[in-house]
């Protein structure tokens, strides 16, 4: 079944539940105690390097683990298994390779808290971010696993002439999963599950900021049955690691999610390598809108406002970054709003209570207190919250809105909680959704309306990956809404989605005379 009715995805603990919600903490307290560790896997033997030290975005002085990342040698030598082992792993039934990937997301899900405690503690995110992304992952192992079972059946065709027609699909070989650290666990196991479940040997390389949520995903696939040979871990920074398994003519297909100017660094490297041409899955950024007319719900809106924009602090791709409300709207939306931001909780991501934690790191909290700057200079302060004493010892960034002229005063995305408004006139929709398109970003999209022609308007005329129609703009649940942009913000297919795993294959033509 296509889009598979049958399966479902994991329930999640209830944080409403107040013992449910006291076994995890303890659970998670236990976990945060121990210090973690992450290092190079090749053959599934750790690679002894010079280690760093990883903190918490929440609190710099708090050391979270220690990380040896990779060496070129240790790169090298991780390709050169991964490639020895790719065809075995391929021959091997995709019933068989989606087992162990079920048996995988069990042990994601016994481990849950261990896992939950590291992306609060290593990325910072919040408590309910940490769990609805432990979902994500779960779900993305059973999808894949689902999917490769049915997408790697051999099909028979017609055979108008007498002879014996099959198509099926094959892995690629060798793939590099290249991940971004917003989703240090969901989007790391994503990549590494599909390309896996299609037949690949995989060199997986976590982002510089949150390796030892990767080392921890890591040990779970190997103690599922996945072979040390056929997945490698390689910790280390893009500049390292990343470029060099990109160069790489071994590597036969890339799947990357990051930023864009990222993602065309490794294009314009994949388009100079010698060998085959490597296929290059890429999710990259967005300039995301929401727009919202005056038969709008106001009080629906600023709670969609408020999850999309400042969730996670706003470092989701999928986040809200512009919201266009008409004129007549726009006062009493920007009040009601304010009075809300001003509740939300700033502070230790690891209290249940909180709303918005850290940034990740240092450079991130300065990119967005220059980008303030200048909307100060160039636009109009709606708020800017403050951050509370304590916070200071690790990188936060206050919720803040400005409104601006016109959304061309933006250069690009601006990856934190920084909401930018601009009022626009009725009858001028059009010029709303030009703006957008000109963009040239295609992630996701909100419309708030009461007006069925207005909704229908601004859905067939944006080229927008996911758009969400009076609700939030983020969280988008795998196998219920696949996930993933166009133009600037990807290459397609969509994670999460029916067509992903082909994309992570080769498809084989078979003909015999019989
Ligand atoms: P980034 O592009 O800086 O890094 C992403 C990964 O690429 C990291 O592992 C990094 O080490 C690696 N990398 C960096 N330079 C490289 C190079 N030259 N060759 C190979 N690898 C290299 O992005 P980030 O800051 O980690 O993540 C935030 C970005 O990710 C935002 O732009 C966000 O919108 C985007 N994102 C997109 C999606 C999506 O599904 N579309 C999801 C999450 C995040
Ligand atoms: N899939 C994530 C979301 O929808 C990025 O928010």
């Amino acid at each position: 079944d296509l889009y598979g009715a049958e399966r479902r995805n994991s329930a999640g603990i209830d944080l409403a539940d107040p013992v449910a919600t006291a076994a995890l903490a303890d659970r998670m307290a236990a976990a945060a105690a121990a210090r973690a560790t992450a290092a190079p896997l090749v053959g599934g033997r750790p690679v002894d390097g010079a280690t760093r030290s990883v903190v918490s975005p929440a609190d710099n002085s708090v050391v979270v683990g220690h990380v040896a990342d990779a060496t070129a040698e240790t790169v090298d030598a991780a390709i050169a298994r991964a490639t020895r082992a790719g065809p075995d792993w391929d021959t091997i039934a995709a019933a068989e390779r989606a087992a162990i990937l079920d048996r995988a997301a069990d042990l994601y899900e016994a481990d849950g808290p261990r896992l939950m405690a590291l992306i609060v503690r290593e990325g910072g995110r919040t408590v309910p971010d940490a769990l609805s992304e432990l979902r994500e992952a779960v779900d993305f192992l059973r999808y894949y696993a689902a999917r490769a079972r049915s997408d790697f059946a051999v099909r028979r065709l017609p055979g108008p002439t007498g002879e014996r027609n099959e198509l099926r699909l094959a892995a690629r070989g060798t793939f590099a999963c290249i991940s971004p650290w917003n989703f240090p666990l969901a989007i790391f196991t994503g990549q590494v599950a599909a390309a896996l479940a299609a037949g690949n040997a995989v060199l997986a390389k976590p982002a510089e900021q949150t390796p030892l949520v990767g080392a921890a995903a890591i040990a779970l696939l190997h103690r599922a049955g996945v072979p040390g040979d056929v997945l490698q871990f390689l910790p280390g920074d893009g500049a390292t690691v990343g470029a060099r398994l990109v160069a790489d003519p071994r590597v036969s297909g890339i799947a990357f999610t990051g930023s864009t100017d990222t993602a065309r660094a490794i294009n314009r490297v994949l388009a100079d390598r010698p060998g085959p041409i490597a296929p290059f899955i890429a999710e990259t950024g967005g300039q995301n809108a929401l727009i919202v007319d005056s038969s709008a719900l106001p009080e629906q809106v600023v709670q969609d406002v408020l999850t999309s924009a400042f969730n996670s602090a706003g470092q989701r791709c999928s986040a809200l970054r512009v919201l266009f409300v008409q004129a007549d709207a726009a006062d009493r939306t920007l009040t009601m709003l304010k009075g809300a931001m001003a509740e939300l909780r700033i502070g230790d991501p690891a209290l249940l209570s909180t709303d918005i934690g850290p940034v990740i790191d240092g450079e991130a909290q300065a990119m967005l207190q220059r980008h303030a700057q200048r909307m100060r200079r160039e636009g109009r302060v709606v708020i800017e919250m403050q951050a509370p004493p304590g916070t200071e010892r690790g990188s936060f960034f206050a919720p803040a809105a400005y409104e601006i002229d016109a959304l061309d005063r933006l250069e690009g995305e601006v990856f934190g909680p920084i909401l930018h408004v601009v009022r626009w006139q009725a009858g001028r929709l059009d010029q709303v959704i030009d703006a957008i398109r000109a963009t040239g970003y295609g992630l996701t999209l909100g419309v708030h309306s009461r007006i069925d022609e207005t909704v229908r308007q601004v859905i067939s005329r944006v080229g927008v990956g996911n758009v969400y129609v009076n609700r939030n703009m983020v969280g988008a649940v795998v196998g219920v809404q696949p996930f993933g942009g166009e133009g600037l913000s990807g290459t397609g297919p969509k994670a999460g989605g029916p067509h992903y795993l082909p994309r992570f294959a080769t498809e084989r033509t078979l003909s015999v005379d019989t």
